[in-house]
């Protein structure tokens, strides 16, 4: 009988998609480890622009939540690029909890000061994890998701300067 499309093996759903099983399963696992620090950082984000305090709330407010939409954005690629490689998206806080590479953010801070150096140490964290991504991706044979992650580590890099420049002059 033949087996249905939707059947799993090894942990895998078939897929026409031409990457060997053994690539597209490693290639799951680096992307769900993304996922979990996207998780984690989009909450990160969040937590500042809700928190924070001094005399430049309001433009920092405004600013981190332009980021975490940004960081939004590509926790939905990402766990859809999961699943048309046959995997399986782990994307619960839960799951992203037990995944992520990133440190717990602190609750205990409020300054400006504080919440810029905590993001800019995660910022530059994900940005550089995920550039590692993009050469294991091109060794995995997986262009569509270096391309992915090249986009994510481009707009990643481009947070950070917002971040940075805070503390630069
Ligand atoms: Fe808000």
């Amino acid at each position: 009988m033949k087996k249905s499309t939707s059947e799993k093996k090894s942990g895998m759903f078939r897929t026409g998609v031409n990457i060997p099983e053994s690539s597209r399963a490693k290639m799951v696992n680096l992307l769900n480890s993304e996922l979990a620090d996207l998780i984690s950082l989009h909450y990160a984000t969040k937590q500042a622009h809700w928190n924070v305090k001094g005399a430049e709330f309001y433009q920092l407010h405004l600013l981190f939540d332009e980021l975490a939409d940004s960081v939004d954005g590509f926790i939905d690629s990402t766990a859809e690029r999961i699943t048309a490689l046959g995997g399986t998206a782990e994307g619960t806080i839960e799951a992203a909890c037990n995944n992520a590479r990133m440190e717990a953010y602190p609750v205990g801070i409020s300054t400006g000061r504080e919440h810029l150096s905590a993001l800019i140490q995660r910022y530059t964290d994900l940005a550089n994890h995920t550039r590692e991504a993009i050469d294991r991706s091109g060794e995995l044979g997986d262009m569509d998701t270096a391309d992915l992650f090249t986009e994510i580590s481009r707009s990643l890099d481009k947070n950070l300067w917002f971040l940075e420049a805070h503390i630069q002059a």
